[in-house]
């Protein structure tokens, strides 16, 4: 009876993309080559595995309009993480544990077991005392159609944590049995909660995994946790913590204990638009992240959602990013290197100096486009560099290397009259000889990747295609340039 009703929201949703598909492939605004939904809202990743010769991708999903409501899985797939093909709704809104209108399936991770694929989300309800989040399953013999759990919820809410902050299970297998965590709130202070299961059904708590001392906020979202070498990250999203937005934690763990014990914390992305990043491993065994591009209303620099919603449609992904450890046990976040077929056009020139003296530069049509360089800080002796992307009729967004005081900045209150903000970080360049940087620019967002991939700031911006000119400049004396290459960047999502 119930697993008929999901199926009829699930055929109610395809009608609905089927209807409205068209007017939002017609969106000017729509992105060339960034992960974007079919129609209507999409926020975070979610159930991203490699199964069975293929990449998933699912999400939070609402396909009927261009804001956030109602929660659905949309579901796609891609053999290469560049070109996607979208597949039906995975699973829609349809059991008293996951029916609220102002909540539905929430966010949740996937995983193979007994050949099948099983996905673990968080339903959401309200029943007229707040909203209750319990953990549930779901699981498909085929990767396509999912049948819902007859014995959810798997997990209540445990004693001290409130009902409507308990969320977003992350699950993982180690050495037989699954471990899974969720993020959960206690005395007003984050805590990520660590969960195990010999059969995927039956869960037991086993420890808190961290927490914070109110360092961290009061509600980590989206908790992911995963070995890198041989160290642990714990990586999530705090509520709470003014512009810290994708955090991760680097240290040891004991499976014996359950404990979690750091020693390094950073920020995945500085941007004013990365939320709720979740890891999968790649058939060759790299750790690969993909994070929600748009933040959400609580957070300081929001604005609106953007403009796109008149197009029918809301957000996309940023870039999967490659997650590599440093001797210092930092994390780099590399664009993954499959993103290169989408190059054309190719342009590199050797070395070259710039003044005060404003200078185009070409990549692809100015729109969408890569450029890689390097400033070799050994010859340079400006106290800085501005590159302005995306310019034309008055407009620009600029991003700063300020190496005097060791700030990189994006600005993108002059971007296309719409958006605001300056996203900001330091960039540690004492005793550098080069400082590296890499720019992805799309119809609706900038990625500008700095400093060995430790400075990454993911912006949405939405100017208009008359604003397709580069231009860079130094204050302060010369800088010197090396290596520059650019790429126009095909389209696969138009
Ligand atoms: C994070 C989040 C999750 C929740 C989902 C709801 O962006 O708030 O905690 O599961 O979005 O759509």
């Amino acid at each position: 009876m119930s697993e008929k009703l999901m199926q009829e929201n699930i055929i109610k949703a395809q009608k609905e993309i089927e209807n409205k598909k068209q007017k939002v492939k017609n969106g000017q605004m729509r992105q060339h080559y960034h992960f974007m939904p079919e129609t209507g809202w999409i926020n975070d990743p979610n159930g991203l595995i490699y199964y069975k010769g293929r990449y998933h991708y699912f999400y939070q999903f609402n396909p009927y309009y261009g804001h956030w409501d109602y929660m659905h899985w949309g579901h796609a797939v891609s053999k290469d993480l560049v070109h996607w093909e979208y597949l039906p709704v995975a699973l829609a809104p349809s059991e008293e544990y996951d029916d609220h209108i102002r909540g539905g399936c929430f966010s949740g991770s996937a995983i193979e077991h007994d050949g099948k694929l099983f996905l673990m989300y968080t339903g959401t309800s309200n029943h007229g005392s707040g909203y209750e989040q319990t953990q549930c399953i779901a699981y498909s013999e085929d990767g396509i159609h999912f049948t819902k759990y007859e014995g959810n919820p798997v997990i209540y809410p445990p004693e001290g944590v409130p009902s409507d902050l308990f969320r977003d299970p992350k699950v993982w297998k180690h050495d037989g049995i699954y471990y899974m965590v969720c993020g959960a709130s206690r005395n007003k202070k984050a805590q990520a909660l660590l969960y195990r299961s010999k059969d995927m059904i039956h869960w037991e708590f086993f420890n808190v995994l961290a927490e914070s001392r109110g360092e961290w906020g009061y509600m980590w979202e989206c908790p992911d946790f995963y070995q890198l070498d041989d160290k642990y990250v714990l990586m999530f999203s705090p509520m709470g913590e003014s512009d810290r937005k994708a955090v991760y934690l680097v240290g040891d763990f004991d499976y014996n204990t359950g404990k979690f014990i750091w020693q390094v914390s950073g920020e995945i992305d500085w941007g004013l638009d990365y939320y709720a990043p979740q890891s999968f491993l790649a058939p060759d065994g790299r750790r690969i992240i993909v994070g929600w591009a748009n933040e959400w209303q609580w957070m300081s620099f929001w604005k609106d959602w953007g403009p796109t919603y008149r197009e029918g449609w809301c957000g996309f992904f940023n870039l999967p990013r490659e997650v590599r450890l440093m001797p210092d046990h930092t994390l780099q976040f590399i664009p993954v290197k499959e993103l290169e077929i989408l190059r054309e056009n190719g342009q590199s020139t050797g070395c070259f100096a710039v003044g005060s003296q404003e200078m185009a530069l070409k990549a692809g049509d100015g729109i969408a486009f890569e450029i890689k360089m390097k400033v070799d800080l050994e010859e340079t002796d400006a106290s800085g560099l501005e590159i302005d992307l995306r310019c034309g009729e008055g407009r620009k967004t600029t991003c700063t290397f300020d190496f005097k005081h060791g700030v990189m900045q994006v600005d993108r209150n002059a971007s296309d009259g719409w958006s605001k903000g300056v996203s900001s970080s330091t960039l540690f360049l004492k005793g550098k000889k080069e400082l590296d940087i890499h720019i992805y620019s799309d119809q609706s967002s900038l990625e500008i990747f700095a400093d060995q991939y430790h400075n990454n700031h993911a912006n949405n911006i939405f100017a208009g295609n008359a604003q397709n000119q580069i231009k860079v400049r130094a204050y302060g004396g010369s800088a010197v340039i090396r290596d520059y290459e650019s790429y126009g960047m095909k389209e696969c999502f138009r």
